[in-house]
């Protein structure tokens, strides 16, 4: 069972994640016969199934402000670019289409992501090389393809979920669509990682409410974790639908779609339960701040990073980083997300690492919206480097 080594080392996570780290540490104790995920069986999810489901004429995810993402990446004729979130390639394919002589470099935890990847490859003879891995292992990675750190000319992070693992009900992150409770980008890279069943049926209770309050911002998180603890006594939470359901229980039934999306339709009262299971399995903010620091190794001085983000977690951690670069005190800001900042900033308004393009966040043009909802919550930064 990989433990999650992060929450005991990145100050972004320790003072969160007490209450979980002593429950991760009696858990890890206690395994070998509970885990749901971590199973030697049969590979839950068939990724020659998952291919052929997303390689027919409906593209595998929209990419999210494409336009701006072009205009401000900025890539010139025969620029290496990093994408760090390849996900379907729809960022790539454009870029590749956009502008002549451009090599892509493409990352992707996700195996199934590589394989499409692999393919854009065959058909892209020489201008796609695909990169298996998370940000974390990305500087290693691009040392054993002998890339130098300071040569890249641009690079874009996406971050989250992409439609095809939204879409797939086997890899378990819908919450309207009925699957193993998995959420592991990695699919079974990492047998011994744990997935989100693992996490809801043996987690107690203080830190179940940790995770769901720091990272789905949860307000009604006690309840919630409660609701868990009694549904799991009788049988294991082992579905999505079922999760979804053992939280539905626990509010009465005219609030379970009550909250309103951005778009201000209606959201069901389980969706920030999802996106805390999500974001800890996956250990999305501790590997966001490694592709941060990534990205800025990789980028030579004039080089241009473009950042999406889908939720405030994200983007505070992004404006930090592009303000002052140093996270160190993090803890501190990640418990108090609307506690003004204490960072002083260089009168240029930039860091040492950073220039930002624009001051103010780039959200989507509503018609983009429109036609892809998916984008609603996204926001663009983008900086160069000095
Ligand atoms: C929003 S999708 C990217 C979509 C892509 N831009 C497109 O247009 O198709 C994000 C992708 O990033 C990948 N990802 C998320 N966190 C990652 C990490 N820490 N390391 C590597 N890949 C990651 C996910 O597996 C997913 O495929």
């Amino acid at each position: 069972m990989i433990f999650h080594m992060s929450l005991r080392s990145n100050p972004l996570l320790r003072k969160t994640n007490l209450a979980v780290w002593r429950a991760w540490r009696s858990w890890k104790l206690s395994l070998h016969s509970s885990t749901v995920c971590a199973s030697s069986g049969p590979d839950p999810l068939d990724r020659s199934e998952a291919l052929s489901s997303v390689s027919s004429e409906k593209p595998p995810h929209t990419p999210v402000m494409l336009k701006e993402v072009l205009h401000y990446l900025d890539i010139q004729v025969g620029q290496v670019v990093l994408d760090m979130t390849f996900g379907g390639g729809g960022h790539t394919k454009a870029i590749l289409n956009a502008v002549p002589e451009v090599t892509v470099l493409a990352l992707d935890r996700d195996p199934t992501a590589i394989s499409l990847a692999e393919q854009l490859a065959k058909e892209h003879s020489g201008r796609v090389n695909s990169l298996l891995g998370r940000f974390s292992e990305l500087e290693a990675l691009l040392s054993n393809m002998n890339i130098k750190p300071g040569s890249i000319d641009a690079v874009l992070l996406d971050a989250g979920c992409s439609s095809m693992q939204m879409d797939q009900a086997e890899r378990g992150f819908s919450l309207s669509k009925d699957g193993p409770l998995d959420m592991r980008m990695d699919g079974e890279r990492y047998p011994d990682m744990p997935c989100a069943a693992d996490v809801v049926n043996t987690l107690d209770q203080q830190a179940l409410a940790s995770i769901l309050t720091a990272y789905g911002e949860e307000r009604h998180a006690r309840k919630i974790a409660s609701a868990i603890v009694v549904a799991r006594r009788i049988n294991p939470i082992t579905r999505t639908q079922q999760l979804a359901s053992v939280v539905a229980g626990s509010f009465p039934p005219a609030v379970i779609y009550a909250r309103k999306d951005r778009l201000h339709r209606p959201a069901h009262v389980a969706t920030k339960t999802f996106q805390a299971l999500r974001i800890f399995v996956n250990d999305e903010l501790n590997e966001l701040h490694s592709g941060l620091r990534a990205a800025r190794a990789a980028l030579k001085p004039g080089g241009r990073l473009c950042i999406l983000t889908f939720h405030s977690l994200e983007d505070r951690l992004v404006k930090r980083f592009l303000q002052d670069d140093n996270l160190s005190n993090l803890d501190q800001y990640h418990f108090s997300p609307r506690k003004q900042s204490t960072v002083k900033e260089k009168k240029d308004g930039g860091s040492v690492y950073w220039v930002q393009v624009q001051r103010k966040v780039i959200t989507p043009q509503r018609d983009d919206v429109t036609e892809n909802p998916r984008g609603r919550s996204a926001k663009l930064r983008v900086a160069v480097r000095r």
